[in-house]
């Protein structure tokens, strides 16, 4: 059996966001629909002979990760954790194919993260229990055990608690960034607001199509949009743009943005938003995609990547 193996770490977005409490050691207490999108950075690894640890990265989104250490880099702490965890003493290549926007509230780096994991138990062949996976993932960030676990789910707790909830109904979507990354923990500290209450979505909801799903995510919002925007502004001409194209059901900020979602009637209106928007805003980044859905996932167990 060939010891390369690659992973799609597909970009995560929250549907909503609500901030509904904060524990004594600052993390905030979420609540929040995560479903994974189609595109996304792709992870490959390959077994060494002997115990080093390598991490190249490719892809159009490379050069804003070049600045830091790349020792630091999520991918190889990852890679060091789980190699602990399994008393592994072999080595590993990796690269990471870097196609989202670095710093942008789709998970980039959470689910770089993951897919390292997943992808090093295949390359070492390990077998570790689901749960002690889960405990390394918090211990990288609190996104990381969402996108460990790949699907769409009610995200509670600071990112740990993950309640399964019925398959969404196929979406067409446009994601944009306006080129800007922002700091997570900056945004969670500029929030001034009260708490919303937590469980205000309904577990056992199921939509037969996107504009009822659309209407019922109108009952809810992404609680760090008021913070973020107010430190990066472009933000809200990111939503107007968005919102202001034919077909629009929701504009909303993922994570701790900037980058934005919209959902839109048809998948043709979302090609024509994604190509109006990328025509009169060069720099910002802008993709149309879908969900990830059951069957994507069966595909993606049999080693597909992601669709071109
Ligand atoms: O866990 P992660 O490294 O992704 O989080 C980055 C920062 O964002 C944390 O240090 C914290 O300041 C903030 N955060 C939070 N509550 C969460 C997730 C992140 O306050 N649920």
């Amino acid at each position: 059996m060939s010891s390369t193996h690659t992973e799609p770490a597909p970009a995560k977005l929250n549907l909503f966001l609500h901030v509904t409490g904060r524990r004594d050691d600052g993390y905030h207490l979420l609540d929040s629909l995560v479903c994974f999108a189609d595109c996304g950075d792709v992870i490959t690894a390959t077994a060494r002979d002997d115990s080093e640890l390598t991490l190249a990265i490719t892809g159009p989104m490379a050069g804003d990760l070049g600045h830091g250490n790349i020792e630091d880099n999520l991918i190889l702490r990852a890679a060091r954790l789980l190699r602990a965890e399994g008393a592994v003493t072999q080595g590993a290549d990796l690269t990471l194919e870097k196609n989202l926007p670095v710093a942008s509230g789709i998970g980039g780096g959470s689910a770089d993260a993951a897919a390292t994991l997943r992808v090093l138990c295949r390359v070492w062949q390990l077998d570790i229990p689901t749960d002690a996976l889960e405990k390394l993932a918090l211990k990288l960030g609190a996104d990381v055990p969402v996108c460990l676990h790949g699907k769409t789910v009610l995200m509670q707790g600071i990112g740990e608690k993950l309640i399964d909830l019925p398959e969404l109904p196929s979406l067409s979507l446009v994601l944009v960034n306006p080129g800007k990354a922002v700091s997570t923990p900056e945004i969670f500290a500029a929030r001034d607001a009260g708490f919303t209450d937590e469980n205000l979505w309904d577990r056992t909801a199921r939509f037969q199509s996107a504009a009822t799903l659309a209407a019922a995510l109108q009952d809810c919002r992404n609680d760090l949009t008021l913070p973020a925007s107010g430190i990066l502004p472009e933000i809200c001409d990111v939503l107007n743009a968005l919102a202001r194209e034919d077909g629009c059901l929701l504009a909303r900020m993922s994570g701790s943005g900037a980058t934005c979602l919209a959902i839109y009637d048809t998948e043709n209106q979302a090609e024509r938003a994604a190509n109006a928007i990328a025509e009169s805003q060069p720099d910002w980044w802008v993709q149309a995609t879908g969900i990830q859905t059951m069957q994507d996932r069966a595909r993606a167990q049999i080693g597909a990547s992601f669709p071109t």
